[in-house]
């Protein structure tokens, strides 16, 4: 399957939506640009892995399941606590079923991000859904399905890692539960509710949130 590769860059507002004010010809605007950006993510994620058609494959994460690596040398492997950087930057991941060792990769709607993370930066709630700081969203962007690919300083908080959509600019704050912190998503990304079992990361709980894009296509 094809995707978007993490990447770590430098984020500008010269390239930004705006947030406020938004003109009838700017909402034109981003209406078009979604539903290019969604056509093109569209074609951008046809089936292709083995696992895809088995049952099973395109039901969402569900708790006692494992996580993959989507993408990489390692694709296909257990994502392992100690091998995630603190601080990120994340990796995308899949849910595996650990009886029927399917992974989840029908729907890409199931891709998600894990990123290690001080857990004294986290917020309460985030805490909660943490396994020793390591947290886990939807890859898929709340405005208009893109894959969320990058992992910049926010546009206007300082020193700040984030998660960015870069078909608008949209970030997320991993830390407040993938709040958004710039740019036009409408809300935040779902959270993966994660726990550690023997030392494997597993998924403690379905998706909180709504997983997918809100512009339709
Ligand atoms: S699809 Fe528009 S910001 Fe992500």
């Amino acid at each position: 399957m094809s995707r978007t590769s993490f990447s770590i860059a430098s984020s500008s507002s010269d390239t930004a939506e705006p947030t406020a004010g938004v003109s009838a010809e700017q909402t034109r605007r981003d209406l078009l640009l979604g539903a290019l950006a969604t056509t093109a993510c569209l074609g951008c994620c046809a089936p292709a892995r083995a696992d895809d058609d088995q049952p099973g494959a395109d039901e969402r994460p569900q708790k006692g399941d494992l996580l993959v690596l989507s993408e990489g040398d390692n694709e296909g492997q257990l994502v392992k606590p100690d091998d995630l950087k603190l601080g990120g930057p994340p990796v995308r991941a899949w849910p595996k079923d650990p009886k029927t060792s399917v992974v989840r990769s029908g729907s890409r709607l199931n891709e998600i991000l894990v990123v290690k993370l001080d857990p004294n930066e986290l917020d309460e709630t985030t805490r909660t859904r943490a396994a020793d700081g390591i947290v886990a969203y939807s890859a898929v962007c709340a405005h208009a399905a893109c894959p969320v690919s990058e992992w910049v300083k926010a546009d206007q908080g300082g020193d700040m890692t984030v998660f960015k959509c870069p078909c608008h600019n949209s970030e997320y704050d991993p830390r407040q539960g993938a709040q958004v912190v710039f740019g036009p998503a409408p809300r935040r990304l779902a959270a993966l509710p994660l726990s550690l079992s023997e030392g494997s990361l597993t998924v403690a709980g379905p998706f909180v949130g709504k997983v997918g894009g809100s512009q339709p296509g």
